[in-house]
């Protein structure tokens, strides 16, 4: 399977922190917050992977990982998102790359504790559709929020005022070779944004999305709470098992 990061977006819930650097290049403890993503699909096996960028500081992403040595890669393929259309206008941009292959996509600022291995090979399995991590939380209006009726899930709505379950879409998504048709018939949201939580509902309403609950913390990097928050978890699983262990 391939896999597709996206960083690109302004960071503005993070200005001033952003308004000289990329928030993908912030530090999360002892690593810039790109590193983490990148971490997540190369412990789930994934080896070909394309690093969707933007903004005025794109050249650093080069300097920083280059072909991706420091994780065991011997390429790093990288695309420029023009403006900030939105999760899946970022996406959109990694057609070419996906060539038809299924995709484990995953957002710049989404940090796990654990692995997402067991998912990737259970979507290998899976002969179409979509396959979506959900995860518990006690703030879900913040984030897009499953509806789930028993074992199905019957839609997922972004940033609901009164969300309908606790259960986070996290920012790992697996899609099928059709993504890409979806997210052309796509229309932007209120917030002027190609939605991910759109793509998603695509897959839920032909009956092809399946589901799976994310193990070990999980959170997303993207306001200055989520930030610190994000860098307390690492430094704690650091000093309870160190680096190596
Ligand atoms: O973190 C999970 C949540 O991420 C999901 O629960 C939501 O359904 C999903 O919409 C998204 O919500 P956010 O509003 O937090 O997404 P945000 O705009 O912060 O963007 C998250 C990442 O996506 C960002 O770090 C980089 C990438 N992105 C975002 C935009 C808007 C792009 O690559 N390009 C973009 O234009």
């Amino acid at each position: 399977m391939k896999g597709i990061v996206l960083a690109g977006g302004t960071g503005s819930r993070l200005f001033p922190l952003t308004k000289i650097t990329n928030k993908h290049l912030l530090p999360i403890f002892d690593k810039p917050m790109i590193f983490y993503p990148i971490e997540t699909l190369v412990a789930a096996g994934i080896r070909d992977i394309l690093l969707v960028t933007g903004g005025r500081n794109s050249g650093d992403f080069l300097r920083l990982l280059a072909n991706g040595k420091e994780f065991g890669l011997k390429h790093l393929n990288y695309t420029y998102q023009e403006g900030e259309g939105g999760i899946a206008d970022a996406l959109a941009l990694a057609e070419h790359f996906a060539d038809g292959e299924k995709i484990c996509v995953i957002l710049g600022d989404n940090i796990i504790e654990g692995s997402i291995g067991a998912a990737v090979e259970e979507f290998e399995e899976q002969e179409h559709g979509a396959r979506i991590l959900l995860k518990e939380v006690h703030d879900a209006e913040r984030f897009g929020v499953a509806d789930l009726r028993g074992d199905r899930i019957a839609g997922i709505e972004e940033k609901p005022r009164n969300p309908k379950s606790n259960y986070a879409v996290t920012g790992i998504y697996m899609y099928d070779g059709t993504v890409f048709d979806k997210v052309k018939r796509l229309a932007p949201s209120g917030r002027g944004e190609l939605e991910i939580t759109d793509v998603n509902n695509a897959y839920i309403a032909e009956g092809t999305m399946t589901f799976s609950f994310l193990d070990g913390w999980w959170t997303d990097a993207g306001t200055f709470e989520s930030l610190l928050r994000a860098a307390n978890l690492v430094a704690h699983s650091r000093r309870s098992r160190p680096a190596g262990a």
